[in-house]
């Protein structure tokens, strides 16, 4: 079982729901090429980027390895998805015109494997968009005091990939595959308050959260608490920054 099968039902209510998808969704529709051809989301999840992707009038088809979080994006999408590892992609060499991902490369063990299969299922042509997890602005006071919760997470539970932003990993990993890559800053805004990141610490709602004893989850997340509850509790917007990598085919 992994721990987005653990966090699937409180996916959504925790990361933004459908309006983040339609955000990221926006994002990548202006950089798609033009048409209703199939877009494949790598990682889907809960289906509410490929959401937005329809609701912009593309067609999508998701892949995703956790039976929880495709069941709420079946609920979402109906039938246009696969359980399947994205680093064993299902579809034959060259019938992908176009790929997406949002926030999945950092979650995936083999990032090599899963760009040559990428490599593999582009058709000449065919372009691959990688938006990473954001960073927060820098007038984002709650995204400053999450960020130094992950850093004392990294003392007892490395990233997978390191605690630097993961773009210029990403552009290293195509380029071992033979494709071209080309790497372009975002802004994302929303709204929550202090409460809602202190219910999603104290409900471990990020995977790296999931299994510490509750000696290190104190002392890791403790000065996170505190820090959060003396901010003013009201509404905040928001502000963070990400990359959307453009992968194609040479
Ligand atoms: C942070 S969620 C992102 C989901 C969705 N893209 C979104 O933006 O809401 C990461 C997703 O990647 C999926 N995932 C992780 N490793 C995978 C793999 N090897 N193959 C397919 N999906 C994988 C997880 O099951 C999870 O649904």
């Amino acid at each position: 079982m992994s721990a987005w099968d653990d966090l699937a039902a409180d996916y959504d209510r925790t990361r933004g729901g459908e309006e983040r998808g339609d955000q990221y969704a926006a994002d990548l529709d202006d950089r798609l090429p033009p048409g209703p051809g199939p877009v494949l989301e790598i990682g889907v999840g809960t289906g509410v980027v490929a959401l937005g992707l329809r609701r912009r009038g593309r067609g999508v088809v998701g892949i995703d390895l956790s039976a929880p979080m495709l069941a709420q994006a079946r609920a979402r999408l109906g039938p246009c998805l696969v359980r399947g590892d994205a680093c064993r992609l299902p579809f034959p060499a060259g019938s992908v015109a176009a790929a997406v991902s949002v926030w999945v490369i950092h979650a995936i063990d083999s990032p090599l494997d899963l760009l040559a299969e990428v490599a593999r299922v582009l058709r000449p042509g065919g372009c691959y968009l990688v938006a990473t997890t954001q960073r927060p602005a820098p007038d984002d006071r709650i995204g400053a005091i999450m960020a130094e919760l992950f850093l004392r997470l990294d003392a007892v539970k490395p990233r997978r990939h390191g605690p630097e932003p993961i773009a210029a990993k990403v552009e290293g990993w195509a380029h071992h595959a033979g494709l071209r890559t080309e790497v372009e800053t975002i802004e994302r805004e929303w709204v929550n308050t202090p409460a809602d990141e202190i219910s999603s610490i104290t409900g471990r709602m990020f995977p790296a959260l999931r299994d510490l004893d509750e000696d290190t989850f104190a002392d890791v997340t403790g000065p996170t608490l505190e820090a959060l509850a003396r901010l003013p509790p009201g509404p905040t917007t928001r502000r963070g920054l990400g990359e959307i990598i453009t992968v194609e085919t040479p």
